[in-house]
């Protein structure tokens, strides 16, 4: 067969080469365009979110609300030890002189503002100002000027009210710094019985990007339970268990001291729909005012547990979080570790809800919704001024 004979087979060839390459040209290109279009919209989406969205931390009270707060643990401040500590907006400088007494006072030393907790050293049971050597005492009282017999009587830092109790240092903050308006929280149960409980862990949480408030309303804001609490989760975890359901009966109470309030949550295990009263708990959260410091109570037929929720601002909408246990001793510890473990993982579902939205000063409430303005117009009261948040 001559060549030119196979020249109109080739040609046929070579044209559904070409044609099936146009084709592939077009296939891939059209892809491409697809997904650079879908990636184009999906920034220009982040962009234009960005360009929108609100500074939704200027919608918060712009205050720390008048409380106690968990400053640091007992173990971070040793004899002889100085802490620097930032908190509530403030630099502050924790110390443990030789008698063992620990006190937190204002970083900035009053002669020439050195920060005492940088190169601040423990003399006796005093704090020494790394710059000029000047020397002060737990209450912040000016004790020693190396090269001046006489000390101004008013020579003094600002010493924090500090309670150390339950492995944890307290502090006392009011913006206008008048003396506490009440006690620090003290639990007769533990203190009583320290044979009985024990201190069963600890478990931290910083840098969460919420206000402290969010934290008080999210107890009164009975219809959350169901959406965000409302399933099995594997403890610790994020993990959800299908078909294991937890039915939530929830309440909340002011005391009859006005910085107190309760919040009441009896929880049950629902599986394939049947409730199963062998697995209920009822947990107790007590407000020792604004929710600095919370404590939770868990009672079943296995004994009871205690949980310090503390919640120490570093910033207005930043919180660190920290929990404390103090658990019966008779209590196994998988079973502690099991119902804590749990609770954390529940409270950590709420994170993502807090560190996103913004606050509502006239939130669009329904009858049914809880009493959040009931817990509102308690929390007022912890705040000096009127709220002045960027209205949302
Ligand atoms: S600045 Fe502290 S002693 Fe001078
Ligand atoms: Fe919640």
């Amino acid at each position: 067969m001559m060549l030119f004979e196979l020249l109109p087979l080739f040609l046929q060839i070579n044209a559904l080469w070409i044609v099936l390459i146009l084709v592939s040209i077009l296939v891939i290109s059209l892809i491409f365009n697809f997904i650079l279009f879908k990636w184009r919209s999906s920034v220009l989406r982040i962009y234009s979110g960005k360009k929108r969205r609100v500074d939704r931390h200027l919608t918060y009270p712009r205050q720390y609300p008048c409380s106690w707060y968990r400053i640091c643990d007992s173990d971070e401040v040793n004899k002889g030890q100085v802490k620097h500590i930032c908190a509530l907006g403030q630099e502050m400088v924790a110390f443990r002189g030789e008698d063992g007494v620990a006190c937190v006072l204002d970083a900035f030393c009053i002669h020439m503002g050195a920060n005492l907790g940088y190169g601040g050293t423990v003399v006796g049971n005093c704090i020494q100002c790394p710059f000029h050597l000047w020397e002060f005492g737990t209450n912040g009282v000016c004790t020693k000027i190396p090269y001046s017999d006489k000390i101004p009587p008013n020579a003094n830092i600002f010493a924090y009210p500090c309670v150390e109790k339950y492995g944890m240092i307290m502090i006392w903050y009011h913006p206008n710094r008048e003396p506490p308006h009440y006690d620090a929280i003290s639990v007769n149960d533990i203190d009583d019985n320290t044979n009985t409980f024990v201190a069963r862990g600890k478990y931290k949480y910083p840098n969460i990007k919420m206000h402290l408030q969010e934290f008080a309303e999210n107890s009164a804001d009975s219809q959350h339970f169901g959406p965000l609490h409302g399933t099995m989760i594997i403890p610790w975890t994020e993990i959800l268990i299908p078909f294991i359901k937890i039915d939530h009966t929830a309440s909340f109470a002011l005391g009859y001291e006005k910085h107190i309030a309760y919040f009441y949550d009896t929880a049950m295990l629902k599986i394939f729909g049947e409730k199963y009263p062998k697995t209920k708990v009822d947990a107790s959260i007590k407000f020792y005012g604004p929710g600095g410091i919370t404590l939770f109570q868990f009672d079943g037929e296995f004994g009871r547990l205690y949980l310090f929720h503390c919640h120490t601002p570093t910033d207005y909408t930043c919180l660190d979080v920290e929990f404390l246990a103090f658990i019966e001793k008779k209590i196994p510890r998988l079973l502690s570790w099991y119902i804590i473990g749990n609770w954390i993982a529940q409270w950590k579902r709420d994170i993502v809800v807090w560190e996103n939205k913004v606050y509502k000063r006239a939130p669009f409430l329904v009858k049914t919704d809880g009493p959040i303005m009931k817990m509102r117009r308690w929390y007022k009261e912890f705040y000096v001024q009127k709220e002045e948040a960027f209205d949302w």
